[in-house]
């Protein structure tokens, strides 16, 4: 698969994120509840080994519910802080600040046996590209009282945005990279919008998208487009799916390409249903 990421961009975020690293207690790290595993970069836990770690399974609004609930599990029993959210909104900020205080009890109990007191958890976002990390951090910022300015010798350059008394985020985001050895992996990224789909046959991602709704999610076709068959192939489906929202190309037949289109638009912005297309 020919994707457009560049190993100097690759090695210049990785030794940024390792300075950033240094200044740090709490790895924030988010993923796509929608692919959990495709949507992190597991290098993330060499590069943030000694920290506190906190999953958040982002965008779980157009996920499954009951998925999400699996996924949480699938991260907390292998040693994670984890908590689905949705960065949009008020909400989900509130929830993270008590997990912030659990997942970092150890620093806070060490600070407090060398007599520290009231030193704030200093936290940083990463993640791969569009999961969410500004929409995020600006709405940590929205409710945050004060931005902290430079502090000379320590943190030169960077800001802090405080939340309250206990926690102090990192106002820029870590960048990771998809990991993209795994073709699965870049056609599950690409279906919920995060690799350009250009790159990639539409109709194939489409026909993969067919195959995922008509597996786990029973009915969800056939209520959402008119005289669609589940137990048909995936390319008669998409076929009905032209059919019943009239793609057409200029010639006047039914495209296919154009339906692969409306069918991923309409699963990305959540009008199918909140479907989760990786499973634990
Ligand atoms: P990034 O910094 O990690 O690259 O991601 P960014 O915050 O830019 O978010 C990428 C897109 O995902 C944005 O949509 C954002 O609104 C959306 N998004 C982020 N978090 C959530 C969430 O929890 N739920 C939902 N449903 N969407 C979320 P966009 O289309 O690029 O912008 P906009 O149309 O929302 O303005």
């Amino acid at each position: 698969m020919n994707v457009q990421w560049y190993p100097g961009h690759m090695t210049k975020a990785k030794r940024a994120m390792q300075e950033d690293m240094k200044l740090i207690d709490l790895v924030i790290e988010l993923v796509d509840a929608r692919i959990p595993l495709s949507s992190r970069n597991p290098d993330i836990d060499e590069l943030g080994k000694n920290k506190a770690r906190l999953i958040l399974l982002n965008k779980s609004d157009l996920a499954s519910e009951s998925y999400n609930l699996a996924w949480e599990n699938y991260f907390q029993e292998k040693g994670y802080h984890v908590v689905k959210i949705n960065a949009k909104s008020n909400a989900s900020v509130k929830i993270i600040q008590g997990v912030i205080q659990k997942a970092c009890k150890e620093k806070i109990e060490r600070d407090r046996k060398r007599g520290i007191l009231n030193r704030p958890v200093r936290a940083m976002v990463v993640g791969i590209p569009n999961v969410g990390k500004s929409t995020f951090i600006n709405t940590f910022a929205g409710k945050a009282c004060t931005k902290t300015g430079n502090k000379p010798g320590v943190t030169k350059g960077k800001q802090w945005i405080r939340l309250n008394k206990n926690v102090e985020l990192l106002d820029t985001p870590g960048i990771l990279w998809p990991k993209f050895e795994d073709p699965a992996v870049g056609l599950r990224l690409a279906l919920i919008g995060s690799i350009r789909d250009e790159i990639l046959n539409r109709t194939e991602m489409a026909f993969e998208l067919i195959s995922i709704l008509t597996t786990h999610y029973t009915g969800i076709l056939e209520k959402r487009y008119e005289g669609i068959e589940e137990t048909k192939k995936a390319e008669e489906i998409l076929y009905q799916i032209a059919k019943s929202r009239a793609c057409l190309s200029k010639g006047g037949e039914y495209d296919l390409d154009k339906a692969a289109m409306l069918l991923m638009e309409e699963f990305r912005n959540g009008k199918i249903g909140r479907i989760t297309l990786e499973f634990p």
